[in-house]
């Protein structure tokens, strides 16, 4: 194998009369009258070689049998392009290689998709995932992969800066089902034993305070057997970070700072810190969601005073039972189509609404089946606070207050993307707007368990003053957890810790009611540990792989992960998961028992 001497990026006019070697992948074949046109293409780029049968008739035939994505090494003459033939979009479009030997690693077969970018999006991303490795030769996903190096790379800079240190923790760990649902591995020496991949570092690293360690992070694997989505993988990437000794607003200011670095490092933007903050009810209220996209307006409004004695008995009966009205002004959208009305419905629907009641204004008309029972005042209040004006239509939820702000904070994203279909709004991608969502409620009463679960995780460290309200009212006591978020996708999450043991089993028993030996044999440890000098700490866990996909312009994580899963949880390329054998099962003490198929 001839080694190369230049990558096909780099070589330009400076380079005339050089003899140079390359290696790479044929992009692009074309025959010019008998002259063989090849783009030869490497991981940095792509360098037109020229064969001539009249320079050398048998290398010319050699590489006229030459197919596309065949691996071949060349050597030849960096000469000028003639007039007119230079190609302004490439590096090195002002010169070609015309080559003297050519050196056939490998001929490809025909790719099943096209491989430039274009092509490549309109394919099926089963075929793509199926060929993953033909996929990754596209120039966007080439990009993805070098992104998230580079990402990665700034983020082990910037924290061994601040005098982090890396620390691996076990993927193999104990079972503790209070997160989301676990991967189980059986033990094959502890027979009807198992282990559960780590759903995040999250134990270990507070042991590593316990330990002493004061500043650790890690790139950590994390494994949750979820239901996927476009931002969610089973397995994904955390940028996982513990510190000992720091309040909320040390994590603030060292995560600002790491943002900076990195939309600095990789879209050379300069981020204004410090981000904004707001508390989570505010979230809720204005915005429905606790991860809301801030690049756009579309706020939700209260309306539950103005309709307690409504002659609209859905609003009435509602309100007089606890719940709340609130509404939303989709500016501009009188225009909505039936199809496209039924859909919010639908959604709303989806979400728990009986129903989406609206009130379209045009020409100066409020069009709705609702206009009969509303009296002037509560026209005049929704005028106002709504600022409608002509061509606007308003969408009403009527329901218990968590249940309203769902449902209008998913019509407020639908009415977003409506008008933006329509041209009325723009949303850019590259408007960053960073957001702390703090203050959260430490419990969450949990209707179909019948008890308090942990907002974040059992964890948190309660608001000091707020200590006192755990025994009487659990659900007022707030939680020293932050969300960063960034245009609608939750980034990020953490909190500073209980480092009390007492306080940390009163959590576990009074509050969550894990009985007595659930907590010991699942915590004992951990409880045990905090009580040889547990320091006071926090830290926070990024989800590396949407911060990469944001970089990246992306909405799905698998476009910057190598090999994801399908939707499906399966690998397309490796097919897995597969059945095993009856022995492997057997070494390992399993009985499968598959459901039917319908
Ligand atoms: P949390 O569960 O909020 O916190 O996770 C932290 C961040 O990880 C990312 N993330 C995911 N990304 C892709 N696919 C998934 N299935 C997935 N699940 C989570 C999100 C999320 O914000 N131990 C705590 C953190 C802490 O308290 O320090 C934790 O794991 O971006
Ligand atoms: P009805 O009186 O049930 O025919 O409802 C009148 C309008 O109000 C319809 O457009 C319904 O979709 C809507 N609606 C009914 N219940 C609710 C609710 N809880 N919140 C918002 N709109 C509702």
């Amino acid at each position: 194998m001839t080694k190369r001497t230049h990558h096909c990026a780099q070589l330009t006019l400076a380079n005339l009369g050089a003899t140079v070697s390359l290696a790479g992948w044929v992009d692009s074949l074309r025959d010019h009258g008998g002259i063989i046109f090849i783009d030869l293409r490497d991981r940095q780029g792509i360098t037109q070689v020229k064969f001539d049968p009249q320079d050398n008739a048998e290398l010319g035939a050699q590489a006229a049998h030459l197919k596309p994505e065949s691996v071949v090494g060349i050597v030849g003459k960096v000469v000028r392009r003639p007039e007119g033939t230079v190609n302004a979009g490439l590096p090195t479009g002002e010169i070609e290689i015309s080559a003297t030997s050519l050196e056939v690693h490998n001929i490809s077969e025909t790719p099943p998709f096209p491989l430039d970018d274009e092509g490549g999006d309109k394919v099926n991303e089963d075929l793509r995932l199926t060929y993953r490795y033909l996929d990754l030769r596209r120039p966007k996903m080439r990009k993805n992969l070098m992104v998230r190096h580079r990402a990665t790379k700034a983020v082990r800079d910037y924290f061994d800066a601040q005098g982090f240190i890396e620390v691996e923790t076990p993927a193999l760990f104990k079972s503790t089902p209070e997160g989301a649902r676990e991967y189980l591995v059986p033990s094959r020496i502890h027979a009807g034993q198992f282990y559960a991949l780590s759903q995040s570092p999250q134990q270990f690293k507070q042991i590593l305070m316990v330990a002493g360690v004061e500043r650790y992070f890690q790139i950590a694997r994390c494994f949750r057997d979820e239901d996927l989505r476009a931002d969610r993988q089973m397995e994904f990437t955390q940028i996982d970070v513990e510190a000992s000794f720091i309040d909320r607003e040390d994590v603030y200011s060292i995560f600002e700072g790491l943002m900076k670095k990195v939309w600095k490092d990789i879209l050379n933007v300069d981020l204004q810190a410090p981000f904004l903050r707001m508390p989570y009810h505010e979230a809720m209220n204005r915005f429905g969601v606790d991860k809301p996209d801030m690049r756009f307006g579309l706020e939700l409004v209260d309306f539950t005073d103005t309709f307690k004695d409504s002659g609209f008995k859905v609003f009435q009966s509602t309100i007089a039972s606890g719940g709340v009205v609130k509404a939303i002004n989709g500016q501009g959208l009188a225009d909505i189509t039936q199809g496209e009305m039924k859909n919010l419905e639908d959604i709303a629907k989806m979400l728990g609404a009986k129903g989406l009641a609206f009130i379209k204004i045009e020409n100066g008309e409020w069009k709705s089946p609702l206009t009969k029972f509303f009296n002037e005042a509560e026209k005049a209040a929704l005028k106002e606070r709504l600022k409608l004006n002509d061509g606007d239509t308003v969408f009403f939820a009527a329901a218990p207050w968590e249940k309203a702000c769902a449902i209008l904070g998913r019509i407020r994203l639908e009415c977003a993307a409506l008008l933006q279909k329509r041209g009325k709004l723009t949303i850019r991608p590259d408007d960053w707007r960073f957001l702390w969502v703090v203050d959260f409620p430490l419990m969450t009463f949990d209707e179909a368990e019948k008890r308090y679960l942990a907002t974040h995780h059992p964890f948190t460290a309660p608001v000091a003053e707020d200590v006192p309200l755990l025994d009487s009212a659990p659900e007022k006591v707030r939680g020293q957890h932050y969300d960063l978020v960034l245009n609608g996708m939750e980034l990020g999450g953490g909190s500073i810790r209980i480092h009390q043991p007492a306080l940390q089993e009163k959590v576990f028993k009074d509050v969550l009611k894990i009985p007595q030996d659930v907590v010991d044999s699942r915590f004992g440890y951990m409880l045990r540990a905090f009580k040889y000098g547990a320091p006071p700490h926090g830290g926070i866990a990024f989800g590396l792989d949407r911060m990469v996909a944001l970089l990246c312009s992306t909405t799905s994580i698998r476009d910057v992960i190598a090999f994801p899963k399908t939707q499906k949880a399966q690998c397309l390329m490796t097919q897995s998961p597969t059945p095993v054998t009856a022995k492997q099962l057997r070494d390992l003490h399993i009985q499968t028992v598959v459901p039917p198929t319908a």
